[in-house]
């Protein structure tokens, strides 16, 4: 009988901070840092360890093996787990255990949920924050609603190099402008309240650098200086940081010989001391294992103690934690105050996302799983296709061949034309290709006269046997490539003929999905070489030519531009982007997506991004010749450049006027131009402001974007835009790290790119 009792006072004892921590309130910081210390006393060591756990099912631990782990105590969180029947067993499982710690549940949430909306590159030309926040909010609707409490995004990595295959979920190369993303993103995931179901933890990455992996090839190191590192590679981090991210994951490569796992400067100097990070950091897919490889740690037991010592609380996937800190502790060479912190970060986490308040806030009850957990009633198709539309960036548009005329006879040819697989792009976490409509579908919808309508494949996406190996390689995520039987040459011709029965010829070309995704770095930026043949064999039948771009990064496709009409990039534009690309191919909706990256001419111009430095030499128009910064076999500059999009109207921009051509510190300037629609109809542009520093203590960039505003103007109408300038906007980082403007002559420039601009000058006191 006394057993019975003791076993029920220690029951009630254990659950007591749970009980506790429902009456408290959320939102206090005392209460939270009392819940979590009350709990960590009781907690032994394994279950202390098993918190800094992050794990999926897999060959490695199998169903049963993690459910037990979780009844224990010995994991914190699962991955690559969803739906709310799936996650509640290892929720019951943690309710199971000693202290019922709750578990948290992530997934790969990066451009959508069910609901896929366009890749972050895609996003990031909408150049429309409200766009982004619209694909945010759905996403950590739909993710809530399937029992996810974090997402592994925004992915926040600054890219000047096309050849990374990631470059497609990022911002693309600009610091300012990701940094405003990556706040918005943060904000639309989380929400004002991380612990109410509908908003969900967002984890940002990869922290830090990894989309300057060396020749943008995955997994490389970057070597880079401090100053570009904090002007231009950490903004956004850091406003992830300042919009409150709960989460930073930790990216695979080393900076500067460290690999972010075991980096102390970046984790506990930067990322703690300097920025004040508050939440989680977790490591990237077994990369506490990785620091073996890197040639940092002997063995998987000094990996785990580099790593934890270093600052990191939760690893991903590998066991080295489980494996190696009990006796690491024992040993001393870690020691118990190293493990409580990375614990209480990561109890601090499920409590932020109301998991203490509430195990099954997101699970929900049994009652209301949904039946089929692909119901198309779970879809956001009209929100997908809003965004989807704002993110399509028009590049050419000669003799106006778009928009299509309705009454045409329409040839639809290319290997991407039909796949309703690739339109999701990679990461396309639970997105259904079943429910996607391809840019076929989209065309037959808008068309509505089946008899109008023709199609070819006319290539395979590559046939290169090399690439299709990696591609459709056992276990490829995504497994990729379909191989028409037919030989190339018949492909090809059975083009030619339906392009020569139609007025139009819409060729749908470029990379497979996975030809864009965690690593698959390219060396060539080109079309591969029978979808190339297919654009100049469509050409020479004399027909108008519509190319749709459909791909992750920025290409070099100068030939196929010369070829082409029309050019429009859609990147992968998700679930609804075939109806979102043929509404802007017929004119229902004006395109008005700005580039995010530099297109180079060929793939030896890179890296090449706008805010580059002037140089001794910089390229002479006027003067080819001379020897300058530029590659003599190579046209100079981009093919298209950064901030570039074109519209189905025309826009003119006045001369700029400055409210004052000198600048005290404390004061404001104020540039402002007349922007004009002078074209036919009504459409929106993006007014772009960039500013120089002429000359400084370190050479500054030839333009660096400071504002931007979209605008929508009718047929005729004109409109004052005007921004308003500080001393805050003129500072940068100089070579002691100091935030700071330095007086001096200053150019402003506005333009609808960032190759065409108007310029003013000014003086900074
Ligand atoms: C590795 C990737 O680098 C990261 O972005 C992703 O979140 C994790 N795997 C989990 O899938």
């Amino acid at each position: 009988m006394r057993k019975i009792a003791w076993l029920v006072l220690m029951t009630l004892l254990a659950s007591a901070p749970v009980l506790a921590q429902r009456l408290s309130d959320q939102t206090s910081a005392s209460a939270k840092v009392h819940f979590i210390e009350n709990l960590l006393q009781q907690m032994t060591l394994d279950e202390k360890i098993g918190q800094l756990r992050l794990n999926c099912v897999g060959v490695q631990s199998p169903r049963e093996q993690l459910l037990q782990e979780a009844a224990a105590s010995r994991v914190g969180g699962i991955f690559y787990a969803v739906g709310r029947a799936d996650l509640r067993e290892f929720q019951d499982a943690a309710m199971g255990s000693r202290l019922k710690i709750p578990l948290f549940f992530a997934y790969d949430v990066i451009h959508g949920h069910r609901t896929i909306f366009p890749i972050g590159i895609g996003l990031a030309s909408t150049w429309d924050m409200d766009a982004v926040t619209l694909a945010g909010r759905t996403a950590a609707q739909e993710a809530s609603d399937d029992g996810l409490d974090m997402v592994f995004s925004p992915m926040v990595d600054i890219t000047r190099d096309p050849r990374w295959g990631r470059a497609s979920e990022g911002w693309g190369e600009d610091a300012w402008l990701s940094a405003r993303y990556t706040a918005t993103m943060v904000e639309a995931l989380q929400g004002s309240n991380l612990g109410v179901a509908g908003n969900v933890m967002a984890s940002a990455k990869h922290f830090a650098l990894y989309g300057a992996a060396e020749g943008g090839r995955d997994y490389n190191s970057a070597d880079m200086s401090l100053p570009r590192m904090y002007q231009d590679y950490l903004p956004p981090y850091r406003a992830a940081v300042r919009a409150g991210v709960g989460a930073m994951m930790l990216t695979y490569i080393a900076i500067n010989g460290v690999p972010a796992t075991s980096n102390t400067w970046l984790i506990r100097d930067l990322l703690r001391k300097q920025w004040r990070f508050k939440g989680l950091i977790i490591s990237d897919f077994n990369a506490v294992a990785d620091l073996v490889s890197h040639g940092v740690a002997s063995n998987g037991r000094e990996a785990a103690m580099l790593a934890i010592k270093a600052g990191l609380n939760m690893s991903m996937f590998d066991t080295l934690f489980r494996d190696e800190l009990p006796d690491l502790v024992r040993s001393g060479a870690v020691s118990q105050e190293e493990i409580d912190d990375a614990v209480r970060e990561v109890l601090g986490a499920k409590y932020d996302m109301g998991l203490f308040a509430d195990p099954y806030l997101r699970i929900g009850a049994v009652s209301d799983d949904p039946q089929d957990i692909h119901d198309e009633s779970r879809l956001h198709r009209e929100q997908a296709r809003d965004v989807a539309r704002k993110s399509l960036v028009l590049l050419k548009n000669q003799r106006n061949v778009l928009p299509l005329d309705r009454t045409a006879v329409i040839a639809v040819v290319g290997p991407l034309a039909k796949s309703r697989l690739d339109i999701l792009g990679n990461w396309s976490a639970i997105g259904s290709a079943a429910q996607a409509v391809s840019v076929y579908d989209g065309i037959a919808n808008a068309l509505g006269a089946p008899e109008r309508l023709l199609y070819a494949r006319g290539a395979d996406v590559t046939d290169d046997p090399q690439v299709l190996n990696f591609l459709n390689a056992p276990g490829a995520n995504p497994a990729d490539v379909e191989v028409d039987p037919r030989s190339p040459t018949s492909m090809l011709q059975e083009a030619v003929e339906v392009a020569r029965h139609a007025d139009v010829v819409v060729a749908v070309v470029g990379e497979s999905r996975g030809m864009s995704y965690e690593g698959a770095s390219r060396a060539s930026l080109g079309l591969p070489a029978y979808q190339a043949r297919l654009i100049q064999a469509l050409k020479a039948t004399g027909k108008p030519l519509v190319l749709v771009l459909m791909n992750g990064r920025a290409l070099s496709i100068g030939k196929e531009h010369d070829a082409a009409d029309a050019v429009l990039e859609t990147w992968y534009s998700g679930t609804e982007g075939g109806n979102a690309i043929a509404d802007v191919l017929f004119g229902d909706y004006n395109p008005s997506g700005k580039l995010p990256v530099t297109f180079p001419r060929s793939v030896g111009q890179v890296p090449t991004y706008y805010n580059h430095l002037n140089t001794n030499r910089p390229y002479q128009a006027n003067d080819p010749r001379a020897q300058t910064s530029r590659y003599f076999d190579e046209e100079y500059g981009p093919l298209y450049p950064f901030g570039f999009g074109l519209s189905y109207t025309q826009f003119s921009v006045s001369d700029i006027t400055l409210t004052r051509h000198n600048l005290n510190r404390g004061e404001v300037l104020g540039a402002s131009v007349v922007v004009k629609n002078t074209g036919p109809r009504a459409g929106a542009t993006v007014v772009q402001l960039y500013i120089r520093d002429i000359s400084a203590s370190i050479s500054r960039p030839v333009k660096e974007l400071k504002r931007y505003r979209r605008i929508m103007l009718q047929a005729g109408e004109e409109k004052t835009v005007s921004f308003n300038l500080s001393e805050q906007d003129l500072k940068f980082y100089n070579a002691k790290l100091e935030y700071a403007a330095e007086a001096g002559a200053f150019s402003v420039m506005i333009g609808l790119d960032s190759r065409d601009v108007k310029e003013a000058r000014f003086e900074l006191f």
